[in-house]
């Protein structure tokens, strides 16, 4: 039986990949399928909380009893997790938001042309949301929450994550082409701004996610 421990709480979740395009027919993505910000979003309401999933090309079903926010790219993330954050408790960033995107769009596809070398992309940064909303916290006692995806010195990009983007606990899961991104199972460490360190052994990814609400109900109460 679940603990209705997040009644009466408003929480938002990030999940899936943000897509940045080039033109009408490409973009610059990432490999994130939204399991793992689903999985979150369905704990969080089995726990009773009202959950607002902003969701990034996750191409999975609504879950029951959530209301999701369908968005393309960083900006637009941005735009609808600022919203949806205003008057929440909680906020979990899962969702792979690309750091950058492309300078220009094209309005017509980019054509190659005959003996000529292609032109280079150029990029300018993405907001981090992550950071943005954890420096205004729109309500006293807010819990940010982030994800950090990591290949190689895990822990310790990790905790340089963690200051950086100043929010209150950040879940550290290691990548890769085939590893985490649209899996079922997930492992990670949970950091918190106030040192500790949560291991969630292999398992499948509402595991983790019931231990981050764990985690966070500790912190609202
Ligand atoms: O979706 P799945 O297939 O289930 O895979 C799950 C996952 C690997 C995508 C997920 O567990 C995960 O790690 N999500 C975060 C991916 C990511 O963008 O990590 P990052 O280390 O690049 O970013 C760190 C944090 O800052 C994240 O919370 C991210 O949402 C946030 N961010 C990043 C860039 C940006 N411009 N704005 C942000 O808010």
């Amino acid at each position: 039986v679940t603990e209705p421990d997040l009644a009466g709480r408003h929480v938002v979740v990030s999940a899936g990949g943000t897509r940045e395009p080039l033109d009408p027919v490409r973009f610059l993505g990432n490999r994130s399928s939204g399991k793992q910000g689903y999985a979150l979003a369905r704990t969080a309401a089995a726990r009773g909380a009202r959950v607002t999933l902003v969701s990034a090309n996750a191409g999975l079903p609504d879950p029951a009893g959530v209301d999701v926010v369908r968005v393309g790219t960083a900006v637009q993330l941005r735009e609808a997790v600022l919203k949806a954050a205003a008057d929440a408790d909680a906020v979990v960033m899962a969702a792979a938001v690309a750091d950058f995107r492309p300078a220009a769009y094209a309005a017509g596809k980019i054509k190659k042309k005959d003996g000529q070398e292609p032109d280079p992309i150029v990029l300018v940064r993405n907001p981090d949301i992550l950071a943005e909303i954890s420096a205004d916290r729109t309500r006293p006692g807010q819990v940010i929450v982030g994800f950090a995806a990591e290949t190689d010195d895990v822990l310790a990009n990790g905790r340089t994550k963690l200051a950086r983007k100043g929010c209150d606990l950040l879940v550290v899961n290691e990548v890769g082409e085939r590893k985490t991104f649209g899996a079922e199972e997930n492992e990670a460490v949970v950091l918190g701004a106030d040192g500790s360190e949560t291991p969630v052994p292999h398992g499948p990814k509402e595991a983790l996610a019931d231990t981050v609400w764990d985690l966070v109900v500790r912190r609202l109460d």
